[in-house]
């Protein structure tokens, strides 16, 4: 297996062009097709933030990404977490999208990613109230978000994705 060492994270450049963002595959079609289709137009309208993992090995190719943007969840999606605890709206981040692509998972590049995700909310919040970062989870990824320290706020039903959550104070520790 090749090391790691020429992968590098930066802030996605919607003006740029990548290399192999449009053949990026991480096994998930409707990532993929974001990524090829959405991603620029997304970042470029303000709606969400990307970080990109690129290898600068291979011309910079882009092997990983997430997206992130501000979130509200409803008191009632918490309930099972902080009963009565806290007020109707609440304020925090949510993960739209990860993916590693397939020829470099299984590497700890998607727990890199997270930490970098970590340190994003963590710095965020210090200017912004943030409660916690949210995402929905698909049915494949939930162990490895478990594995990170979010909890499912509803009971999995296979035929949608799980909604889950960190609250801050975890994620500080979780960094
Ligand atoms: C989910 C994904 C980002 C994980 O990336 P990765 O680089 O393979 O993950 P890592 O190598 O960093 O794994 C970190 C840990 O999670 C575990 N893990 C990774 N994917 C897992 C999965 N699907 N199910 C259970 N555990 C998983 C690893 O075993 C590892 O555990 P360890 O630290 O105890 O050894 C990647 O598989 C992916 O891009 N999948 C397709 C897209 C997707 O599902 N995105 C999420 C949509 S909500």
């Amino acid at each position: 297996m090749r090391g790691n060492e020429w992968l590098y994270l930066e802030c996605y450049n919607p003006e740029k062009t990548y290399y192999g963002q449009k053949q990026f595959d991480c096994g998930n079609a409707l990532i993929n097709a974001f990524v090829a289709k959405s991603l620029k137009k997304q970042v470029r309208e303000n709606l969400s933030r990307c970080f990109v993992l690129l290898d600068g090995s291979d011309n910079d190719r882009f092997i990983g990404f997430y997206t992130l943007s501000s979130f509200t969840i409803l008191a009632p999606e918490l309930a099972a977490l902080e009963p009565g605890g806290v007020p109707a709206r609440v304020p925090c981040s949510r993960l739209i999208m990860l993916g590693v692509a397939i020829g470099f998972q299984g590497q700890g590049l998607g727990r890199r990613l997270m930490k970098s995700v970590f340190e994003k909310i963590l710095a965020a919040s210090e200017q912004i109230g943030l409660y916690g970062l949210y995402l929905d989870a698909d049915a494949y990824a939930i162990e490895f978000y478990s594995g990170l320290g979010f909890v499912a706020l509803r009971t999995r039903d296979a035929s949608l994705p799980t909604p889950m959550f960190m609250h801050i104070d975890t994620l500080r520790r979780a960094r």
